[in-house]
């Protein structure tokens, strides 16, 4: 099987239609997203939701983000506290995932969740807002690529990773923000903010709407978190990953930001500034298409010079430490 890609712009309407024959059949789709392409299938039907699994290679003991198209829909299936119920209105459509306690007797189904008693929802915009709604059920949807490696955000990315095991890639473009969405989960007693995975939307901007702090984890960007399925080894390219590099060595692939300098930057393999103005946003919707084109240059390692750890910066950094930690197992 090679999967048929369908564009959005080209073919609107058949983008929707065909995504929901498949999904009704419930195999999953690869779509677009504005953070990363996911692979979206029923987060109702178990057999839907095996073969997401199934397709990426993934641990079964690893929930999945569900995805739906407003909040209503997300009240068939969760409870809100004031504080998420706020950031949801604030921030959704977007690069936001809520994790919220499951409503008893909710339609999603407990493979989607890992069995666990919450779900993270997320409400993204664009197509994968429009394919939602008319099919009026959440689509489960992890990054559509396989378990362990830099997650996609064209639709080549994908066709290249699992082409051979799809049936349809909606194109939809380069995704605009380019890393996953940021994960919270609010306390319902407290009204604290824990923030489970740094994202798409910067944690300032979550603070400032809902006028607290967000708390972290102890243990820096790869720590394996209460999410269950932050694993430390996850988007890992090919080639060892080197953080905070000053200087290249002769054969290294160079992944650099903000127009700096590195010593011996000229006998990189390859030279590539996520963003040459300093731009957070920039370097963020470039970062997993770079990191493929530094593992794709052959070089056997990537030298990535400091990002600053504000804003986007957060998330970007989250995601290097990943790639560059030990692969002790394919997670
Ligand atoms: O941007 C995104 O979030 C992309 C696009 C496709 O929407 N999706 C995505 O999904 O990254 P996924 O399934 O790869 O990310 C799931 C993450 C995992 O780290 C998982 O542990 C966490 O969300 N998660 C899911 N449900 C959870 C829950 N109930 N409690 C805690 N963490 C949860
Ligand atoms: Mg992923």
């Amino acid at each position: 099987m090679t999967a048929e890609i369908i564009d959005i712009i080209h073919e609107p309407q058949r983008a929707i239609s065909e995504a929901s024959r498949i999904l009704n059949d419930g195999f999953p789709v690869a779509i677009p997203t504005e953070t990363v392409y996911g692979l979206a299938a029923d987060a109702t039907r178990a057999d839907a939701i095996s073969r997401i699994y199934e397709t990426k290679g993934r641990p079964q003991f690893n929930p999945l983000i569900c995805h739906v198209c407003d909040i209503e829909m997300a009240e068939r299936y969760a409870v809100f506290d004031p504080v998420s119920r706020r950031l949801a209105e604030t921030f959704w459509p977007g690069p936001l995932t809520i994790v919220l306690p499951l409503k008893k007797d909710s339609a999603i189904h407990p493979l989607a969740t890992a069995g666990l008693e919450t779900v993270g929802l997320r409400c993204p915009d664009g197509y994968a807002n429009e394919l939602i709604r008319a099919f009026d059920r959440p689509l489960a949807a992890p990054s559509a690529n396989t378990s362990g490696k830099i997650s996609p955000t064209a639709a080549r990315h994908v066709m290249e990773d699992l082409g051979d095991k799809l049936q349809l890639i909606v194109n939809g473009g380069v995704s605009p923000i380019g890393v996953e969405s940021t994960i919270v989960r609010v306390d319902p007693e407290t009204g604290a903010i824990l923030l489970l995975r740094p994202g798409g939307l910067a944690a300032m901007k979550i603070a400032d709407a809902a006028g607290r702090d967000l708390q972290r984890r102890a243990g820096g960007p790869a720590a394996i978190i209460q999410a269950p399925g932050m694993l430390a080894s996850h988007y890992a390219p090919g080639a060892a990953v080197r953080l905070n590099a000053t200087s290249v060595e002769p054969g290294e692939a160079l992944i650099r930001f903000g127009g700096v300098s590195v010593t011996g930057m000229e006998k990189a393999a390859i030279d590539l500034d996520l963003s040459p103005t300093a731009d957070l946003a920039q370097a963020a919707a470039n970062l997993f298409e770079y990191l493929k084109r530094a593992d794709a240059s052959g070089a056997a390692k990537i030298a990535v010079t400091p990002i600053p750890n504000e804003g986007l910066g957060e998330a970007i950094n989250d995601r290097l430490a990943r790639a560059a930690a030990p692969r002790d197992g394919e997670m």
